[in-house]
């Protein structure tokens, strides 16, 4: 996957942003209708003082996990661990929160502002291992652009 030509509409839509909430489903909208295994794409933030995650914008179908506590599931995981998380099978993960039986792999990439992790991008595929390090590059460079706007 060429990645290098989304990264203009990217900073785009971010140069263009009207509301948060606007823009980051934007980004969802655009990164699952252009990459083929972007199944479902959404955003998690911290939920005020809790130690748990709260969905935000997504593009895909809509799921029951709209909050997430730390430690629980891929998602809950990184935002402990402040690392990204590629699992190429989600068969193989014993802490996983399964979202619907199509997905077949994850990849999530923590959201830093000012060094601190608040939030993070959410991609599942319906296809096993299609995640490269170039995935995790540019989900990077979404992260970064959107902190902009935090
Ligand atoms: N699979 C995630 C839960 C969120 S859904 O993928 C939208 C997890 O294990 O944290």
């Amino acid at each position: 996957m060429d990645f290098e030509h989304l990264k203009p509409q990217i900073s785009s839509l971010i140069e263009d942003s009207s509301t948060i909430e606007a823009t980051l489903l934007d980004i969802c909208k655009l990164l699952k209708s252009e990459i083929s295994y972007y199944d479902w794409v959404g955003f998690y933030f911290k939920n005020g003082n809790k130690d748990e995650l709260k969905l935000g914008p997504y593009a895909g179908a809509p799921t029951d996990h709209t909050i997430i506590p730390f430690g629980k599931g891929i998602c809950g995981q990184v935002a402990v661990s402040n690392q990204n998380f590629v699992v190429p099978d989600v068969k193989a993960q014993d802490n996983y929160i399964a979202c619907s039986i199509n997905v077949k792999s994850e990849i999530v990439v923590p959201l830093f502002v000012d060094g601190k992790n608040i939030g993070q991008i959410d991609i599942d595929s319906n296809t096993t291992d299609p995640f490269t390090a170039a995935d995790e590059r540019f989900l990077e460079f979404v992260c970064n652009s959107v902190a902009r706007l935090l």
